[in-house]
């Protein structure tokens, strides 16, 4: 058992597996109260944060329509990340809630408003997840012809960063003074213009909101490419990454962790977090029937396929089944292409797809929590850090898999001392940093 626990995040996607699973309910969630529900159990199991993933594109890549997502609903429909995490920062106390928000998407100004104005709402655990999206459809939809290439995304993402902190500082702590005898509600000396003029990004200041509890929102980011990974050690109070196998996963970790201390940081304010997906069951045999269920199923390829060609801007559907797959490289997800292809591997398409979840080159979580739970020890023991994000295959979330984690694996990983049992701090980085 390792000497300290490590942390739990919620990867959440959108579309929930109400409409077509055994055991969903058919209600509803776009008045939000699923994900509150969601959030709130969370809560119950100490998880350190929930992250509210997002694309801001229909994608039509596979095959040329955008017919698989629809029929499957994967990545659309869903909402926009702030307004839902204002509502769930508004019923939870104590879990970190993270919002996605693109650089592609938001002018700094507006963004730096309002994370500011999140933080506020979620009482100091609010979370920006950082990306510069990476789809060609997502940029034509902020009207750019294609997307800039990964390098020059991140080289404007890091001044957009350099621009927004400085809004976040353009008011003091103790700048509103509410001052009844003198008359005065805010100390103008405390809070200034930034005359930010970079390369890509300009804008005057102050920002018109007032400091938030931590300053700056904790700041999540996923950098998977060389260049991605500099920019998320720079930043990130928390990386998330993909589980590529404990090799994969350790050379990562120790990749984000040297790049965090040559920037000066120390590698420990940036908490790695690996993406998993766990199956669980009463008894190994029924986790395994429901894993086989799954990837046997006649959709499973399709949504395995046109899952990888939405966030790769790849048409796998022009590939043969049954032949390996030429080398491929995109400006979208290449940590997550890589991880799929397996690439000297010399398998058939149809038995990449098949290992998608749990295959070699990922860690395998199939069993009861108990089981489950010792192999996230003795990941995390050989890791050497930081935790774990844990997510469903193909976005069908129901609160029966939010149980199955909450009410089984979480105190699985409770009784060896693994997670935490309470929160002790208030805002999400404290929360972060506490181990
Ligand atoms: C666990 C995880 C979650 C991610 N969530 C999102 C997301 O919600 N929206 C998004 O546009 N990109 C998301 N990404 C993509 C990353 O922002 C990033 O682009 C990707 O990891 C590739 O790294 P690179 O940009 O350095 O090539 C996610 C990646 C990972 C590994």
């Amino acid at each position: 058992m390792s000497d300290k626990p490590f942390h739990l995040g919620w990867f959440m996607n959108f579309t929930p597996g109400d409409w077509s699973g055994t055991f969903a309910a058919g209600q509803s969630p776009w008045d939000g109260m699923f994900y509150v529900d969601m959030a709130r159990a969370l809560e119950r199991a100490c998880f350190d944060y929930i992250m509210i993933e997002d694309t801001l594109m229909v994608s039509d890549t596979y095959g040329g329509s955008i017919e698989a997502g629809m029929k499957h609903g994967l990545f659309v429909p869903k909402h926009d990340p702030s307004p839902l995490a204002a509502v769930i920062g508004s019923h939870t106390k104590h879990l970190g809630v993270v919002a996605t928000m693109s650089t592609l998407g938001y002018p700094p100004f507006l963004l730096a408003r309002l994370c500011s104005t999140l933080d506020h709402i979620c009482t100091g655990r609010f979370g920006w997840n950082i990306v510069t999206s990476g789809e060609d459809l997502a940029a034509e939809n902020f009207g750019l012809d294609k997307l800039p290439p990964r390098e020059v995304r991140y080289e404007m993402a890091e001044e957009y960063c350099d621009l927004v902190m400085k809004l976040f500082d353009s008011w003091d702590d103790g700048a509103v003074l509410k001052d009844r005898a003198r008359g005065v509600y805010a100390d103008h000396t405390k809070v200034r213009p930034i005359h930010f003029e970079g390369k890509y990004f300009k804008s005057r200041g102050p920002l018109n909101t007032v400091r938030s509890p931590q300053g700056r929102p904790a700041f999540v980011q996923a950098g998977g490419s060389p260049r991605g990974r500099a920019f998320a050690a720079k930043f990130a109070d928390s990386i998330i990454a993909v589980a590529n196998g404990i090799e994969g996963m350790k050379k990562y970790r120790n990749d984000v962790r040297g790049h965090a201390e040559r920037f000066g940081r120390n590698p420990d304010d940036a908490k790695v977090l690996y993406l998993i997906y766990p199956f669980l069951g009463e008894t190994e045999q029924e986790a395994r029937d429901k894993h086989a269920r799954l990837t046997s199923s006649p959709a499973f390829i399709e949504m395995t396929l046109a899952s990888i060609s939405t966030i790769t801007d790849i048409d796998f559907s022009k590939f043969d089944l049954d032949s390996p797959l030429p080398q491929l490289t995109t400006n979208g997800e290449q940590g997550s292409l890589d991880k799929f292809a397996q690439w000297g591997s010399n398998k058939t398409l149809r038995q990449l797809a098949a290992e998608r979840f749990g295959g070699p080159g990922d860690i395998t979580l199939i069993g009861t929590p108990d089981q489950v739970a010792g192999t996230l020890a003795e990941v995390m023991q050989e890791v050497g850090g930081d935790g774990f994000l844990i997510s469903t295959p193909f976005q069908r979330t129901s609160r029966r898999y939010i149980n199955e984690i909450v009410e089984g694996l979480v105190p699985a990983l409770q009784r060896r001392g693994l997670v935490r049992t309470e929160y002790t701090k208030s805002t999400l980085r404290e929360t972060l940093k506490e181990f």
